[in-house]
């Protein structure tokens, strides 16, 4: 069986991603790691403690990544739109018990234990592995610097981030993810590790509404009632931003998704990368200079099998949350 290991930046649908993966036989989830984004990475690491131990998991590591973007001088904290979103603790101000356990590493400028972490798994499990980024690409791009022949043996990386072929959902151009740390995005997108983007071409194609999620409030358990709580915020904020998708985009989960099933995709091969400067700074974008190079490294999805994914997600969150 695979070996799962998520970098999240502990917002709602990072959340439903780890549910996600959970709920996956196909997978083991072996380890998480966690960086800034849609919550300080400290928030993000104790989230992370706090769902997997609602959801029965309290033994998997979390370990704590990076704190910022590659060329800050401090650590991010997101600005108050974030929060409109996730809400303030991350997780759509639900009330979740903490955890009885703590993360792994401490942070610092300089050191990383996530990255230490993915290298580590990277050279114990090879092309055992599946590694999925629902956050900043920051970790991925630190690991690849440090240990590029480790992280290119891990078997497929799957990034939630990016628009193609849409309009960015921070900018004109530029998804959260991929603008929140544009350096290290295009660090990793130009290093030539062959990975699967699951961007803003294919996410905001499968929505999840209120109906749906009635049930998981219905269960009466702990988990059903707080995931309710977080993806009820989640999509109040759809509801002030995006109406016309008639619920929240289920970002994260689609990528978890993704790498249990590729085949839920349809993707165009590419060489990609960030564009870094001015107005347009996170987009990604189809990198002209390498379009004749017959390696593409990037595998974009396009098009989504949604009614398929979210019966697989209904299912799956169904069985979790009892
Ligand atoms: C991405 O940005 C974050 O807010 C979400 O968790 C998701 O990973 C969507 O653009
Ligand atoms: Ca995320």
């Amino acid at each position: 069986m695979k070996k799962l290991i998520l970098d999240l930046d502990m917002g709602v649908d990072d959340a439903m991603a780890l549910a996600y993966a959970i709920a996956s036989p196909e997978v083991e989830l072996v380890g998480i790691t966690t960086c800034f984004g849609n919550v300080r990475v400290e928030q993000s690491a104790h989230n992370c403690l706090a769902v997997l131990d609602l959801l029965g998991r309290p033994e998997v590591p979390v370990y704590l990544g990076a704190d910022r973007p590659l060329q800050a001088t401090e650590p991010y904290t997101p600005p108050a739109s974030t929060a409109l979103i996730h809400g303030k603790n991350g997780i759509g101000g639900a009330s979740v018990p903490a955890s009885p356990y703590e993360p792994v590493g401490a942070t610092s400028a300089d050191g990383n234990a996530a990255v230490d972490y993915l290298i580590d798994a990277a050279r114990t499990y090879g092309s055992d592995l599946v590694y999925v980024a629902t956050g900043p690409l920051s970790n991925l791009a630190l690991a690849l610097e440090r240990d590029a022949a480790a992280m290119m043996s891990i078997g497929r990386v799957v990034v939630m981030g990016g628009a193609l072929t849409v309009p960015g959902n921070v900018s004109a151009g530029a998804e959260a993810n991929m603008a929140s740390d544009p350096e290290a995005a295009d660090a990793v997108l130009r290093s030539g590790r062959k990975l699967t983007m699951v961007g803003l071409d294919v996410t905001h194609r499968v929505v999840l509404t209120r109906r749906d999620i009635a049930g998981w409030t219905g269960s009466g358990t702990m988990a059903g009632c707080a995931f309710a709580s977080m993806v009820e915020h989640y999509i109040g904020s759809y509801e002030m931003n995006a109406p016309y998708l008639g619920g929240c985009a289920l970002h994260d989960p689609l990528a978890v998704a993704v790498a249990v099933d590729p085949t839920l995709v349809g993707a165009l091969g590419c060489n990609l990368r960030v564009d870094l400067l001015g107005e347009y700074r996170g987009r990604t974008i189809c990198d002209e200079r390498r379009l004749s190079d017959p390696d593409k490294s990037a595998l974009v999805a396009l098009t989504v099998d949604a009614p398929r994914f979210l019966s697989e997600f209904k299912a799956r969150m169904a069985r979790i949350l009892g």
